[in-house]
């Protein structure tokens, strides 16, 4: 029986979605106004009013939102609701300084589930399918929001969290659940475990993986496919606006998430100017949450590179695949550098293996881009072929990415593996 079959919403006209839009946005602007302090000074501020959104592109009108008003609030100051109707609080642990804090009243948990379980469901699982969650358990929004998502859509779930790598292999043999729900760095360091075992990655029982959290390429979804002999598709979310399920991505189609626009809606705007740009032009993601009681979220910004595509297999919008963050944009010698952009580079080249890192230095006045880089499993570093894929490597970064950079070749396992969000770039450059 299926307890979560698909909602009118997802196939409805462009213009009922957009009149739905509306009525939830005009409520959300009047919630943030009316309950918090922190939204009502930013907008009278800019010197707007809710009622000054009368329709959706009104909201170019409105003040952006950034982590710094998340951390200048901290620890529940942007709230909308006393901090007694919040069931539940996450937070994501900064590289510096103060965690970024949110809340969720019950309806808010509701909702994540519901948009959880839409995502799972998209990504083609079934209710009575089992599924092995690696995603963090905690204060990090991954393995709980995927948690209540899965047991919405009636999935028995296996709470594994992140970590013990031999006994999550252990219990995926053992208990053969059909889907996975990790990033994708560390859905490799579990099939590097599977072979370290002896065993088959092909012939594991996993059939679908929805994979998120962190940037990776379709080239990165390919080699896990061929790899594992699964379906790979991308969830996308950021605890500020939820957590994952903001949007993601349909199994029949592969093509970018879709974002669940009813809950959540998109806007990509040009980071230097502000503007919003055309659906279509690349530029940074930004939401505003439409259906959000404890913490509205009004133009959050998001910092994901990104651009808005049509719908293809639902009305609403899809995300192109983020191809990095502003934050993990690398300027090598005035050249802008994403570590994606490497790793297509590094998963067209058979005698490497996808586990890599960007190491910045500086040499006198110089930044030098190192790429450490894994040689394939069962090929040695100092192998003649792995060698020569390295130099091509260099070459094609040259080439392709436009700047020179150095490849160090390191043995299997010579990447430390993350246990969940890759490190991507390493920066030893002094401040
Ligand atoms: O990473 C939520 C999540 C958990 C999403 C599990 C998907 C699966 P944060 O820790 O707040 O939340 O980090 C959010 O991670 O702004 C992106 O930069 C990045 N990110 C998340 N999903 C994707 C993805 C969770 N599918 C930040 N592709 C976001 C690329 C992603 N980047």
């Amino acid at each position: 029986m299926n307890h979560f079959p698909l909602e009118a919403i997802e196939k409805a006209s462009i213009d009922e979605l957009r009149g739905l839009q509306l009525k939830r946005l005009q409520a959300t602007l009047a919630h943030a106004y009316a309950n918090s302090p922190v939204y009502r000074a930013k907008f009278d501020a800019a010197g707007v009013h809710p009622s000054h959104c009368r329709e959706l592109a009104d909201l170019a009108k409105f003040p952006f939102t950034s982590k710094a008003d998340l951390r200048d609030s901290y620890p529940f100051g942007l709230f909308a609701v006393p901090r007694e109707r919040c069931v539940r609080i996450h937070a994501s642990s900064g590289t510096t300084g103060k965690p970024t804090v949110v809340g969720y009243s019950r309806n808010d948990i509701e909702t994540w589930a519901h948009v959880v379980a839409r995502s799972i469901r998209a990504a083609g699982a079934r209710p009575g399918e089992m599924v092995h969650v690696s995603y963090g358990y905690g204060l990090f929004t991954g393995g709980l929001g995927a948690h209540y998502g899965a047991e919405r859509l009636g999935l028995t779930v296996v709470p594994f969290g992140g970590g013990q790598t031999e006994r999550q292999v252990q219990l995926i043999t053992d208990f053969r659940p059909d889907i996975i729900m990790v990033t994708p760095s560390y859905m490799l360091a579990i099939a590097d475990e599977i072979e370290r075992q002896g065993l088959d990655p092909r012939a594991c029982s996993l059939r679908l993986g929805i994979f998120g959290a962190e940037p990776w390429t379709n080239d990165m979804r390919r080699a896990i496919e061929q790899r594992l002999g699964l379906d790979a598709v991308d969830i996308y979310g950021l605890s500020e606006v939820m957590g994952p399920g903001v949007a993601s991505e349909c199994v029949e189609t592969k093509d970018g998430p879709t974002i669940w626009e009813d809950h959540f809606y998109p806007e990509v705007i040009d980071p230097q100017t502000g503007v919003p740009v055309a659906d279509g032009e690349i530029g940074e993601l930004v939401f505003t949450s439409l259906t959000k009681e404890a913490l509205p979220i009004i133009r959050y910004r998001t910092r994901d590179l990104t651009r808005l595509l049509p719908g293809t297999a639902r009305t609403m919008r899809r995300m192109e695949k983020i191809t990095g963050r502003s934050d993990d944009m690398m300027i090598v010698r005035g050249v802008n550098v994403f570590p994606t952009q490497i790793e297509e580079l590094i998963c067209k080249r058979a005698e490497l293996a996808p586990h890599y890192q960007c190491i910045l230095t500086r040499e006198g006045p110089l930044d030098c881009l190192t790429v450490a880089v894994e040689a394939r499993p069962g090929l040695s570093h100092e192998d003649g072929a792995a060698q020569a894929a390295a130099e091509r490597l260099a070459h094609e970064i040259k080439t392709y990415v436009g700047t020179s950079a150095r490849i160090e070749l390191r043995p299997s396992g010579g990447i430390e593996r993350s246990l969940g969000k890759a490190k991507r770039v390493v920066d030893q450059r002094k401040p």
